[in-house]
């Protein structure tokens, strides 16, 4: 008997082999899979197997040295320095010696699962675009002379089964080869590489090396986020935020486009500005995970049309007015420096397609990280900002569109709305009869008539109502049959309350007096209920001229994406008419959807193949031209609609 049967777990695969083969050659041939990057040189420690205790474990794990169960040289020189866990082995430094069962934990695993925090729609699989691999080089040989590179090129494919990097094809960074020599003898041959998508060589380090890192990028008119990313583990090692630099040169998209248009150069100031925010906030998440800008290899951006356009330096203008042409409808794969980002000299950046001139880069992040098109039952996901970026469909077909919603959702417009910040109403009862109102204010734990109220508010104050009280204070005046199916603030009412008062020639509901000179009045007043009735029926309309499209009288899940839809209490959405009828149970909050799709694209290279070809057979809505769209907003506005049903809210 010279050979064994080894059995791998959680896989499953099995096969035999001589006795004496290394337990990581096994796994390859079997193809199971276990991670590298020293390619089997002890170093990286990647490759742990936990050895088994069932019907194969006969003790039959030997070192290179033939020492039972005891590390061999390397195995212990990777404990001193980085531990190994009891019961667990370098697979490259153990040789079968009989029968064995051997478990892969899953931080071994290449493509291990990266866990998504909430209860999300599919965790990532990791494998990202950029990999790192050690490899050792023959020297130069004066009877068989070659380039340094070739025999780099040549290691690469015998130890990693690299092929296909083919320098004519400008598949190896100029600085790659002007290092290449220094890096080669500084560490007497051994180098660590890194390679793009299997095909480009980027980067090199004398010696071993196993830290890669990457960060995928939200634009948002407003906001822009960050999360900086182990590529080896998938883990989000350090988020942050800041507001978008060009907001000093318009609050809205229109108004930045209007921007470029009255100054010649406008576009260059706002690339310019976002680009120095972009470098300040990669910094502040390298500096939070104690590591270099430079180390970072690979990046992903998500946006709207226009942040897309004015992050790669292109004018926007033509996103302004119809036909709303975009300059190119793909992703695109570039060089960080390209962009001015201070990241490795050579980093790639990845940026989503778009998939309209409405629909951005944005929509194709939520679409990855929501995934409608995986699915048989009709999603309906919803991104709500100064636009609704619509998505409606299933594995079959899937189309999108972007509605004019006005920033009314997120406060703005609205007399005493501000954005979601401490001091915000956010939550909003009212008794049905006397009218007097509880609420709930951000960054206090109490409702208002609770004890501990007054307390927790006092540094904060009382500032103003954000999207989703506005939201709340309108849904509950509608129940109270203060508010009118018309969205008209019942005079009447004042007979019931002294919260409804005269207000020139309509009449205003007064949420909240404030206990302090300096604190503003919170009041809701009739061209407030104006301005989210428009809104709102915006966003159902264009919702509405989707499901005509697409034959369906009722979805059979609904996602609300963005910090909006995390906020909103759907029920109260529906009982507005913001959203169709739908089982209350299969509407749920999506997060920020676009960067957890930014963050899928950059830990799984796959995923930007997905997302390429699924943009492709999105069909695009546009709601500016459909003459239904109209027609649809009149009888959206009424509360909650003139004629759609809500079966469900009555449940
Ligand atoms: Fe790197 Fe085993 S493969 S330590």
């Amino acid at each position: 008997d010279k050979d064994a049967l080894v059995v791998f777990t959680p896989s499953g695969k099995r096969g035999r082999f001589p006795l004496g083969t290394p337990l990581l050659k096994c796994a390859r041939q079997l193809g199971v899979d276990i991670d590298s990057v020293c390619g089997g040189r002890g170093l990286c420690g990647r490759c742990q197997v936990q050895i088994g205790e069932g019907d194969f474990a006969k003790h039959a794990i030997s070192s290179r040295a033939g020492n039972a169960s005891a590390w061999n040289e390397s195995e212990a020189r990777y404990h001193a320095r980085k531990g190994i866990k009891p019961g667990r082995r370098l697979s490259c430094q153990v040789q079968l010696l009989g029968d064995l069962l051997v478990d892969v934990p899953a931080d071994s695993q290449v493509h291990k699962q990266v866990v998504r925090k909430r209860a999300e729609v599919r965790n990532i699989e990791l494998d990202p675009a950029i990999r790192l691999h050690y490899v050792e080089v023959e020297q130069p040989d004066m009877h068989n002379p070659s380039g340094d590179l070739e025999r780099l090129l040549q290691a690469l494919e015998r130890q990693w089964g690299v092929t296909g990097i083919n320098i004519q094809g400008l598949n190896v960074d100029l600085r790659v080869l002007q290092g290449l020599q220094q890096a080669l003898r500084e560490a007497d041959w051994k180098v660590t590489v890194a390679v793009h998508r299997g095909q480009v060589l980027t980067t090199i380090w004398p010696g071993f090396r196993d830290k890669a890192y990457g960060v995928a990028i939200d634009i948002g008119s407003t906001t822009v986020a960050a999360h900086l990313c182990d590529l080896a583990s998938g883990e989000v090692l350090a988020s942050s935020g800041i507001m978008n630099p060009q907001i000093r040169f318009g609050e809205d998209l229109m108004s930045r486009v209007s921007y470029v248009m009255m100054n010649p150069g406008g576009d260059k100031e706002m690339t310019q500005a976002l680009r120095e925010g972009l470098n300040r906030l990669i910094a502040e998440v390298c500096s939070e995970a104690g590591i270099a800008p430079t180390d970072i290899l690979n990046a992903t951006f998500v946006g709207n049309p226009i942040m897309h356009h004015l992050l790669l330096g292109i004018d926007p203008t033509e996103l302004g007015g119809a036909p709303f042409a975009l300059t190119f409808n793909s992703g695109i794969t570039l060089w960080a420096e390209q962009l001015d980002l201070q990241l490795a000299p050579d980093a790639r950046v990845y940026v989503l397609p778009c998939i309209a001139g409405h629909v951005g880069a944005d929509a194709a992040g939520v679409i990855l990280s929501e995934q409608p098109h995986l699915r048989e039952e009709v999603s309906l996901v919803v991104d709500v900002g100064t636009n609704a970026e619509i998505i409606l469909g299933n594995r079959h077909r899937l189309l999108a569109c972007s509605s004019p919603t006005g920033p009314a959702f997120e406060g703005a417009q609205i007399s005493s709305g501000q954005r979601a910040a401490p001091g915000a109403i956010e939550r909003v009862r009212i008794d049905p009869v006397t009218l007097e109102p509880r609420f709930k204010v951000i960054g206090s734990d109490f409702w208002s008539d609770e004890a501990g109220f007054a307390d927790s508010i006092k540094r904060i104050g009382i500032t103003g109502i954000c999207g989703s009280g506005i939201i709340e204070v309108l849904a509950e005046l509608f129940l109270a049959g203060v508010i009118l199916s018309d969205g008209t603030i019942d005079g009447a009412a004042a007979a019931r309350s002294p919260r409804i008062q005269l207000d020139g020639r309509t009449y205003a509901y007064l949420l909240h007096e404030p206990a302090h000179p300096e604190e503003p009045r919170v009041v809701i007043t009739q061209t407030d209920v104006r301005a989210i009735q428009l809104a709102k029926a915006a966003l159902y309309a264009g919702i509405q001229l989707l499901m005509d499209r697409f034959g369906v009288e009722k979805v059979d899940r609904i996602q609300l994406a963005g910090a909006f839809g995390s906020h909103i209490d759907v029920k109260y959405a529906m009982a507005l008419g913001m959203l169709p009828d739908c089982d209350l149970e299969q509407v749920s909050s999506a997060g920020n959807a676009a960067g957890t799709g930014a963050r899928i694209a950059l830990l799984n290279q796959k995923a930007r193949d997905e997302i390429e070809q699924v943009v492709k057979r999105v069909e695009k809505v546009e709601t500016a031209v459909e003459p239904r769209f109209q027609e649809h907003f009149v009888a959206a506005m009424a509360i909650p609609h003139r004629n759609a049903p809500y079966p469900e809210l009555g449940k």
